[in-house]
């Protein structure tokens, strides 16, 4: 008979938290994972309440994952400050944060890869060439080192979610993706870790990305059934930031992230723009009001 667990326990050790969450999980207890790259905010935060919510013992992993990251990628900058992070997982009463070492992640002579298909194709794939293997690589690791019953993922990341179900689903791994929406900024863009390295003025000016997927919802809502004039109309948007250089805009099936030619039913607008030099992504489902069947959701 295992005792409930009390206050939050930071682990970096896989072998560490396998042991402590052995008898929690003979008990009977479910075990909720939410990964994370540090810089926690507000967004990560949802997930994390959501897992509370929703199972007796929550985990927190946090590792910037240095395999996802491209050359010339953010890695070195990206912001780190457990304490701090760590302080805002304990107020929300998480039980374990797991936050391995590069040692402990990947081992001398670590040489094993989870390869995503089609999915992980198109956009971001496209435009961050290993990406999705490395988020694939790392996913897979942290579910066989907590062994979750349900994992949580936001939205935000549209396409890293599709990838996560897919390998989830092609690997057999007994644990539920949970989709938790996009937390925006009172001016709709959407929370990322990013969005710290924007100047006052760059910051100003990224209020295009949300809007232009708020114009193509409104678009839809009132007829609009070509992709390519949502698409055009989007990019115009994006066109009056001055600064702002776009990677891609697309009007996708939910499923597939195939692009579609007319809004049949919902579909799903992708973007990816640099402002400044800062990479923001962010997207949005787009419904049209005939569809009465309720639209099919990522979850
Ligand atoms: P990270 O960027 O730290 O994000 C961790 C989780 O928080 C992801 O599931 C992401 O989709 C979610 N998230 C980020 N911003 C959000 C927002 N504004 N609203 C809702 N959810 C949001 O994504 C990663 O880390 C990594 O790729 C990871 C999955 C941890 C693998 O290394």
């Amino acid at each position: 008979m295992s005792t409930e667990p009390t206050g939050t326990h930071i682990v970096s050790r896989s072998h560490e938290l396998r042991v402590a969450l052995k008898g929690l999980r003979k008990s009977g207890r479910t075990i909720g994972l939410v990964p994370t790259m540090r810089a926690l905010h507000e967004g990560h935060l949802s997930l994390v309440r959501a897992a509370r919510a929703e199972c007796d013992i929550v985990v927190v992993s946090i590792y910037v994952n240095p395999t996802q990251f491209g050359r010339g990628e953010d890695f070195d900058r990206y912001p780190r400050d457990l304490e701090a992070d760590t302080g805002y997982l304990s107020d929300l009463g998480v039980n374990w944060v797991f936050a391995p070492t590069d040692a402990e992640m990947y081992p001398a002579g670590f040489d094993t890869w989870v390869q995503p298909g089609r999915i992980a194709e198109r956009w971001e794939g496209e435009f961050r060439p290993g990406h999705f293997r490395g988020v694939a690589t790392v996913v897979l690791k942290l579910f066989s080192m907590v062994g979750p019953d349900r994992a949580y993922f936001g939205e935000k990341d549209y396409q890293q979610l599709l990838v996560i179900r897919r390998m989830t689903e092609d690997f057999n791994v007994p644990v539920t993706i949970c989709a938790c929406p996009t937390v925006r900024e009172p001016d709709g863009l959407a929370m990322s870790s990013r969005n710290a390295y924007l100047s006052p003025e760059h910051r100003r000016q990224a209020r295009v990305l949300s809007q232009s997927l708020c114009s193509a919802a409104e678009s839809v809502a009132s007829g609009e059934r070509s992709a390519k004039n949502l698409v055009t109309a989007m990019r115009s948007i994006i066109a009056t930031a001055a600064d702002a250089v776009i990677d891609y805009v697309a009007v996708v099936d939910p499923n597939t992230l195939e692009p579609v030619s007319s809004v049949t039913g919902p579909v799903q607008a992708l973007l990816a723009v640099r402002i400044g030099g800062v990479r923001l992504i962010d997207n949005l489902r787009l419904t049209p009001p005939e569809v009465s069947a309720p639209a099919p959701s990522p979850e």
